[in-house]
């Protein structure tokens, strides 16, 4: 893993992004009656070398923002600077140049890769439209190597998805990831669809091909254990918003917006003495609705904390003014206006 960031430039740099995908009604005569909001304003940066873990609930945005940044969908408003370059506004050989760079890992193994297809299409299947990575002649040997870097036997570079398990699948969806030698890979959810013996598996390759390939990765879960071992950095976020974000010492230990201390209070501690200590956060109610979000703070129909000002006036992601001055791990971006302690980790 890689040193404490905040001195390194950035690889990337998120700005105001922004997803609006608009609600229409009718068939003949659409009309525009909203849009859902899968990502509405936000910002962060990804140093070079450096894992930053994305945690949050189901439909909050997340893959909403990987697709942004891989530009597979178009950004409402926003920015994403690569390299200090506006990526969102680049076409043609530009964009593809930048693409080459940014690579992503996805989700399901099952259903990513195409069943019909060998082993050693599928991770040189990058190479038919980067053929400057690569020379036709140099082919099969690079997918045998990478299939090797990533604990495959070379020798399975015909076999076909079905005759892998989950585990191996998702190796192959990494293998093909490193293909065109990116210094960004997006990995969403990549082992969320994995048996638990099988995910720490692939964590362990990700830390192991990090290391050697020095890259950077943006790493996108859940559910904040599994994100624990690997970032150097996490953002959580809510309903198209980063609630909080911070390093792992920060957000694990010193969490100080309620949505991560509520995520935090239910993350299984294993020592019986911190599991006394610490108070289980049980939120109330169900995720709002992304096309009509609560107005101020949206998390305030489930924080225990919420006061009238929290509906009125939203709370920007920002070092709370009261730690401003402190230089404990405290002192990181948190987007509630009561922002404090709370011990549920337990092992604080
Ligand atoms: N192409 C789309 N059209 C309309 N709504 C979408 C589209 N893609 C995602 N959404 C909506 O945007 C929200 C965020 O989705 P997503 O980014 O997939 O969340 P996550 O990855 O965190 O589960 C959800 O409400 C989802 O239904
Ligand atoms: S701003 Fe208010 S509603 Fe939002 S997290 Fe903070 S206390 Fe809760
Ligand atoms: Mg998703």
């Amino acid at each position: 893993m890689a040193e404490p960031s905040k001195e390194r430039e950035p690889i990337l740099q998120v700005r105001n992004l922004v997803k609006h995908f608009p609600l229409t009604q009718g068939i003949v005569f659409k009309r525009h009656i909203g849009a859902v909001k899968a990502v509405d304003g936000i910002s962060f940066e990804l140093y070079q070398g450096e894992t930053l873990g994305i945690v949050g609930e189901s439909g909050c945005g997340k893959s909403t923002v990987a697709k942004l940044l891989m530009n597979l969908e178009q950004a409402t408003a926003g920015e994403v600077f690569y390299k200090g370059q506006d990526i969102t506004k680049l076409t043609g050989r530009a964009q593809k140049a930048v693409r080459r760079n940014i690579q992503m890992v996805f989700q399901d193994p099952y259903t990513s890769l195409n069943p019909r297809m060998t082993v050693g299409d599928i991770v040189g299947e990058p190479y038919e439209i980067h053929p400057e990575v690569a020379p036709k002649g140099d082919r099969r040997q690079k997918v045998r190597d990478l299939l090797d870097v990533v604990g495959l036997n070379p020798e399975y570079i015909n076999r076909y998805p079905h005759q892998f398990s989950g585990g191996q699948r998702q190796r192959i969806g990494i293998a093909r990831g490193l293909a065109l030698n990116p210094e960004i890979i997006i990995c969403d959810e990549p082992v969320s669809a994995l048996d638990v013996s099988v995910q720490a598996q692939v964590i362990n390759l990700m830390e192991k091909l990090q290391d050697e390939f020095n890259l950077s990765y943006i790493f996108i879960a859940h559910d904040l254990s599994i994100v624990r071992h690997i970032s150097d950095r996490v953002g959580v976020m809510y309903l198209g918003k980063m609630a909080e974000i911070g390093t792992d010492t920060e957000i694990y230990e010193h969490p100080t917006h309620p949505y991560t201390q509520a995520l935090l209070s239910a993350v299984p501690v294993p020592d019986p003495e911190a599991r006394e200590h610490r108070e289980r956060i049980i939120l109330s109610g169900d995720v709002p609705s992304p096309a009509n979000p609560p107005s101020g703070c949206r998390f305030r129909t489930r924080c225990w904390k919420a006061e009238a000002k929290c509906a009125e006036e939203e709370p920007l992601l920002a070092i709370p003014q009261r730690f401003v001055d402190s230089d404990t791990p405290v002192a990181h971006e948190s987007a509630c206006h009561f922002a404090e302690e709370k011990d549920v980790v337990g092992a604080a």
